[in-house]
């Protein structure tokens, strides 16, 4: 039997940042991924990084590339009444965003632990976990070239998103999920075409809510609020253009710059956490844990936020046989998961049209969104959460 001191199941950011927060305090780590590398460095997910993510990204030394290509935002527009309202972020709170996708994040992790001859198993298949409650877990699984393998561990990181097998490892008795998920769904595409607005544009119309985003100079994010039941086939690149442009009309100089789709999918939207995030040796952090709708761009910070209380609470634990940290982890990262919760709850639910909204609903949301572009209370709420709250 192989044998290591962490366990981590998945290679996406919170496991990959996990993995580089240990082996730099001298923790040894083996790293499971089903998918392969390819698959996960290619797989089109949000893009937005808060100020905290790209300074534990610098304090690593993992943002060379990030620092060159990262595109920074000090401020995002609010799009209803066929008018921009723009939250000043850097004004608001004196902090700003980075636009840089989360698969370009994987890549440079992937890159920098390969680079210090640390491996990653990718392809690993019917990863089992076994005996969490000792202090000996183990992970069985299949690797790529079919061989049985089987590993004991002293702690066992779950970081491996929202359909993996580590939350479900856990006994119904010993944890609580709570759930919501919304009428509707995103139909994101990426458009090879420099993006129509040097900023994001969060739309909020009559037809349903619209996302301008880009990814770099010359490729557009693009996004629209659709039926969850919707299929991708029946939506034709001239018919999503049609659509954006109808949702992001203002009136006055706007031009939405089409080009060809580089990428098509739909997402559905949930809320989802489960408590506690751990279970004996198992630790879960990030998706494997707990969800967001994308409306606030929430969701990889969460697990960036996530194993940077992770390590050090399992480095004290595994070399100082300290359990203080480690019994309050899951505490201490519920009290950030749930504001972001109900941050991604309120963006998504004042800028998105339910398909039962009746004219007093309307109302309401326009009123909402009205006193966030005039209050300079309400805005900077808005903008301190989506900056991303500070550590304490
Ligand atoms: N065994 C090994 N790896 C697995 C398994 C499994 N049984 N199941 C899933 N995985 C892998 C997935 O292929 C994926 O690479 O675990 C990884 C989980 O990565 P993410 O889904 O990116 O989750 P996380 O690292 O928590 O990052 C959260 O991802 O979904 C977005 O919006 C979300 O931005 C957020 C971020
Ligand atoms: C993205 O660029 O993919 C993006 C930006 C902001 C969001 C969600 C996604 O709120």
């Amino acid at each position: 039997m192989e044998r290591t001191q962490v366990g981590i199941v998945g290679a996406g950011p919170a496991g990959l940042l996990l993995a580089h927060l240990l082996h730099a305090e001298g923790i040894d780590v083996v790293l499971l991924e089903a998918r392969s590398r390819d698959y996960v460095e290619n797989r089109v997910r949000a893009g937005v990084c808060e100020h905290t993510t790209v300074a534990l990204l610098r304090d690593l030394g993992l943002a060379d590339r990030l620092d060159r290509e990262g595109l920074p935002h000090g401020g995002f527009s609010l799009r209803f009444d066929r008018a921009d309202h723009r939250i000043d972020l850097a004004a608001l709170t004196g902090r700003s965003i980075t636009v840089y996708g989360q698969q370009e994040i994987v890549k440079d992790l992937i890159a920098a632990r390969l680079a210090t001859g640390q491996a990653i198993e990718f392809e690993a298949a019917d990863v089992a976990l076994h005996d969490l409650d000792t202090e000996a877990p183990r992970i069985t699984w299949t690797d790529r070239d079919g061989r049985a393998r089987e590993l004991r561990c002293d702690v066992i990181a779950g970081c491996d998103g929202f359909h993996g097998v580590s939350r479900p490892a856990i006994p119904a008795g010993a944890r609580t999920f709570y759930d919501h998920t919304y009428p509707f769904a995103w139909l994101g595409v990426l458009a090879k075409t420099p993006p129509s607005h040097e900023e994001l544009i969060y739309a909020r119309h009559e037809r349903g809510f619209a996302l301008h985003s880009m990814r770099s100079p010359d490729v557009t994010r693009l996004y629209l609020q659709v039926d969850p039941a919707e299929r991708l086939e029946d939506w034709s690149d001239a018919r999503i253009w049609d659509e954006l442009a109808a949702r992001l009309s203002v009136d006055g100089d706007f031009t939405l710059r089409e080009g060809p789709l580089l990428e098509k999918s739909i997402t559905p939207m949930r809320s989802f956490v489960t408590e506690p995030m751990r279970y004996g040796r198992l630790f879960l952090a990030g998706d494997a844990a707990h969800i967001v709708p994308p409306t606030g761009a929430k969701g990889m910070n969460l697990a960036v936020a996530d194993v940077r209380r992770l390590a050090p609470a399992l480095v004290a634990l595994l070399d100082k046989n300290d359990t203080q940290l480690a019994d309050g982890y899951a505490e201490q990262c519920l009290r950030r998961v749930w504001r972001a919760e109900h941050f991604s709850y309120y963006m998504t639910t004042m800028l998105h049209r339910a398909p039962d909204a009746d004219p007093f609903a309307d109302r309401l949301q326009l009123s909402q969104l009205r006193y966030t572009a005039s209050s300079t209370a309400a805005a900077t709420s808005l903008a301190e959460n989506y900056v991303g709250l500070p550590f304490d």
